[in-house]
């Protein structure tokens, strides 16, 4: 059964053709560190690319402006979000250089030991098995590629200490409640299997070979909204919860955010975990 076929409680966690509005929303917001991220991934020439788990194809376009000559194979599980995808490449006149191929991770149809660069962002945690997940991406490998995973991390901390609102503080609730919705999203996994180490260990023993790395950088969350309750947008001088380390958003100040300063330069590397963005 594919992720298209099942329906929230017959083994799919989210409900992917509802996030598609959503999820077009939030590549735009993070559209300066999806291309931060082109940048990293692309320092190695990457001729054959697949984006699995492509969403609306917000990384297939940044990959291909780094790397104009590539061949992408562009993945979902859901047929909305491959329209979604091939509508954004169509419009930006990129879309001979992508397949759409409806597929599931579970179950992939894709050549082994194929690709320069596999680049997976925010699907991995919505596997019952990761480690087996990630063991079926690193086999899409040729020797010498590179697998790339966006995660997230530890949790955004910018809000005062006291909000005046009691203790614990607003955030430490938002972080518990977040956990808790975590958890609960695992454990209602049929199958969910249990994979308690960090993504550089899962990424060796999938067999990548050093460096194996990670890089953190900082994302402004999609969901935020104003003080009115307006979304936030790359724009809008009302995003509250935009800092100046927020690619992207705009700082009260009304500055743009370009960078991510807590990236590290670009190194060589065979496997890079990058915190979802
Ligand atoms: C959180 S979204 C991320 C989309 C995109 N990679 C991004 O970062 O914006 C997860 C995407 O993975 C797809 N997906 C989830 N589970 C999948 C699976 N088992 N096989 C293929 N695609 C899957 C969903 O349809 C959705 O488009």
């Amino acid at each position: 059964m594919t992720a298209s076929e099942r329906s929230p409680g017959e083994g799919e966690d989210v409900a992917w053709s509802d996030e598609v509005e959503h999820l077009i929303a939030a590549a735009d917001v993070e559209a300066p560190l999806g291309a931060q991220i082109a940048e990293w991934l692309t320092a190695e020439p990457a001729g054959r690319v697949a984006d699995i788990g492509c969403g609306p194809g917000a990384m297939t376009l940044a990959l291909l402006a780094r790397s104009p000559d590539a061949q992408v194979d562009a993945v979902d599980g859901e047929p909305m979000m491959l329209d979604a995808a091939r509508r954004c490449l169509t419009a930006a006149g990129l879309d001979a250089q992508v397949e759409f191929r409806l597929g599931d991770l579970d179950s992939l149809e894709l050549a082994e030991a194929a690709y320069d660069l596999v680049w997976v962002g925010s699907v991995v945690h919505h596997l019952p098995d990761q480690q087996s997940g990630v063991d079926r991406l690193a086999a899409l490998l040729r020797p010498g590629g590179r697998l790339a995973l966006g995660e997230g991390g530890l949790p955004l901390r910018c809000l005062p200490y006291d909000l005046g609102i009691g203790r614990p503080g607003l955030e430490a609730r938002l972080s518990a409640a977040q956990a808790a919705w975590f958890n609960a999203l695992r454990a209602a996994m049929p199958g969910a299997v249990r994979a308690p180490a960090g993504w550089t260990t899962l990424l060796g023993s999938a067999g990548l070979v050093a460096p194996v790395t990670g890089r953190s950088c900082l994302r402004c969350q999609r969901r935020s909204r104003t003080r009115r309750g307006r979304t936030c947008s790359p724009t809008s001088r009302r995003c509250k919860a935009g800092t100046e380390s927020c690619p992207g958003s705009m700082t009260r100040t009304g500055r743009r955010c370009d960078g991510c300063p807590i990236a590290t330069p670009p190194r060589t590397w065979r496997a890079e975990t990058t915190p979802s963005c």
